[in-house]
């Protein structure tokens, strides 16, 4: 999608929505995919963990994490929304193992170190070449590392139908072919 729609979509206007309008959007659509992260962060993070989050929004998923009875090393939250980035840093404020960085991840070539888990919610169908960014990923993950993703995919024919000029329109996403390679 095309980069300045999305960035209109998360500016202020929208950024201040996202919280509120995400709970309901897990509710309709995403309470598997959304169970399943809080599993996968319980079973993987540990005092030792390093997080990479890109697409980090208002950095709900980092609150999943704080949800969790271990701690963790750092997390490094990646965004090029400065209105998402504003309410992610006024959520979690003095904390030195947190860092959120605006940053267009289409390009990850400068980040110089690798993570134990990187996480990317929600933000693969925004993106023109998901695939691109998805390889770019694998480069930063620790030898041991994992990555959870959720995305938006293409649904049954009769679904699709409506909800991707919806998606379109609404969200400036279009989903994820389940045959596109990596
Ligand atoms: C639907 S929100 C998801 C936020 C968060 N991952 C979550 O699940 O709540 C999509 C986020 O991706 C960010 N985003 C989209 N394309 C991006 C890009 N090329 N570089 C950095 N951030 C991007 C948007 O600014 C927005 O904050």
């Amino acid at each position: 999608m095309n980069r300045k729609n999305v960035q209109n979509l998360y500016a202020l206007g929208h950024a201040q929505w996202y919280d509120p309008f995400k709970k309901v959007w897990n509710r309709l659509v995403s309470t598997k995919a959304e169970k399943e992260l809080a599993a996968f962060l319980e079973k993987n993070v540990n005092n030792n963990t390093s997080i990479l989050e890109l697409g980090c929004g208002t950095a709900l998923n980092l609150e999943k994490v704080f949800a969790l009875d271990s701690n963790f090393k750092k997390y490094l939250g990646l965004d090029f929304s400065t209105d998402m980035l504003e309410i992610a840093k006024n959520k979690f404020v003095n904390l030195p193992h947190v860092k959120f960085q605006q940053k267009d991840i289409t390009n990850l070539n400068d980040i110089g170190e690798k993570f134990d888990i990187i996480i990317c919610t929600w933000v693969l169908s925004h993106l023109q070449s998901p695939s691109q960014i998805v390889n770019q990923m694998q480069k930063l993950i620790s030898p041991r590392g994992k990555a959870f993703l959720i995305f938006f995919s293409r649904p049954k024919w009769f679904i699709n139908v409506w909800l991707y000029p919806l998606a379109k329109y609404l969200f400036k996403a279009k989903p994820l072919s389940r045959y596109r390679s990596a």
